[in-house]
């Protein structure tokens, strides 16, 4: 069997999982009728100290619900230049909301609030457009999975909120942040007005995203969340694989965390400049191809033809990420293969 590091999307669900499934009760969730969502949004939405929350099928549903809620059609939402809303949502903010983009830099991907902020223009009058809302990734998927300071979270909340601007947290992996650094979610919750979170990545439930909000925001998107064809009947099935794998799989990703560096380190090991290990905070290890002739999908397809699957994410970038389905062995044999081809191609 291939050992997948593609992302941590690719977990397969367990038997305990799909038995704890079964047992859900369920109803008509377009009705309001599942018991098992109902229950599981009001204690995710808690958990980020908010008062509601939104079962979705995907992150990017999730996402797009809250950008639609916070930014009006033709103006404009801030966001770092690698963030999944501007490069993985294939447009969705100007497609299904009219909503601009424009973007930050960030050295590493990790947030700097005044110089994400200095970009910003608020009430920009009738010539420019108006910024309402910036987007912050935590953890930063195309960034290495790197984790946003909470103090630069709070200086930017400081200077976005002096001036109307909302802000949103895309925190699909936001479980791989408060393992990392125990932070509590009240506190990567109380600076954002809308949250979206995700049980189908390190978490590993085959299907399911959240979004957390007010009350009011929460019923505006209920009804966006229809519209766009995301409702959804006996969902609670979903719902109580998610649930199960918050309460049974969150701690395990600190084992993802530490297969990570083993991998980032068996690449540093053959040439430091491939990896920087400063950015290897959670389970995603970005291989910068820079230094070598080798392009990320010749390296890919090498990896493949040995069995190792990875993510060919540019011209010279290569993506590793770790999750729940790999065992150490298969770690092991991950990163003697890649040191091998690595250096056969310096
Ligand atoms: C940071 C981030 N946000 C949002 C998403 C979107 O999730 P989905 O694939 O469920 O739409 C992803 C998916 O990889 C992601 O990495």
């Amino acid at each position: 069997m291939a050992i997948d590091l593609r992302s941590d999307t690719v977990t397969k669900p367990t038997p305990a999982m799909l038995e704890a499934m079964t047992k859900a009760r369920v109803g008509d969730d377009v009705y309001g009728d599942d018991e098992t969502v109902n229950a599981f949004e009001l204690r995710m939405a808690a958990l980020f100290g908010k008062e509601a929350g939104l079962f979705t099928s995907t992150g990017s549903l999730a996402n797009q619900l809250a950008l639609r809620s916070l930014v009006k059609e033709g103006e404009e939402l801030l966001a770092d230049e690698k963030a999944h809303v501007v490069r993985a949502e294939l447009g969705a903010a100007a497609v299904l909301s009219g909503i601009t983009t424009r973007t930050f830099s960030s050295k590493r991907s990790i947030l700097d609030a005044e110089s994400a902020f200095a970009v910003a223009t608020p009430d920009a009058g009738p010539y420019l457009v108006s910024t309402t809302a910036i987007a912050v990734e935590n953890t930063h998927n195309f960034g290495g999975g790197v984790i946003q300071p909470l103090g630069e979270i709070a200086k930017l909340h400081q200077l976005a909120s002096s001036v109307g601007i909302h802000l949103h947290l895309d925190g699909a992996r936001i479980w791989n942040a408060h393992v990392a650094t125990g932070i509590d979610f009240k506190e990567f919750g109380r600076y954002f007005e809308t949250i979206s979170v995700c049980f189908s990545k390190g978490l590993g439930a085959p299907v399911g995203s959240m979004l957390i909000s007010s009350k009011e925001r929460i019923a505006s998107a209920r009804i966006w969340r229809k519209r766009f064809g995301g409702g959804m009947r006996q969902v609670g099935l979903l719902a109580a694989a998610a649930e199960f794998a918050f309460d049974h799989h969150l701690q395990r990703l600190a084992t993802d965390h530490l297969n990570a560096k083993l991998l980032a380190e068996a690449i540093a090991e053959v040439d430091l400049r491939l990896v920087d290990l400063e950015t290897v905070q959670t389970n995603i290890v970005g291989i910068d191809l820079t230094p070598l002739a080798l392009t990320a999908s010749q390296l890919a397809a090498e990896l493949h033809s040995q069995g190792i699957l990875t993510g060919a994410l540019g011209s010279k970038y290569l993506r590793l990420v770790t999750h729940g389905d790999l065992t150490s062995d298969e770690i092991a044999r991950a990163a003697s293969t890649i040191q091998d081809s690595l250096k056969k191609s310096k």
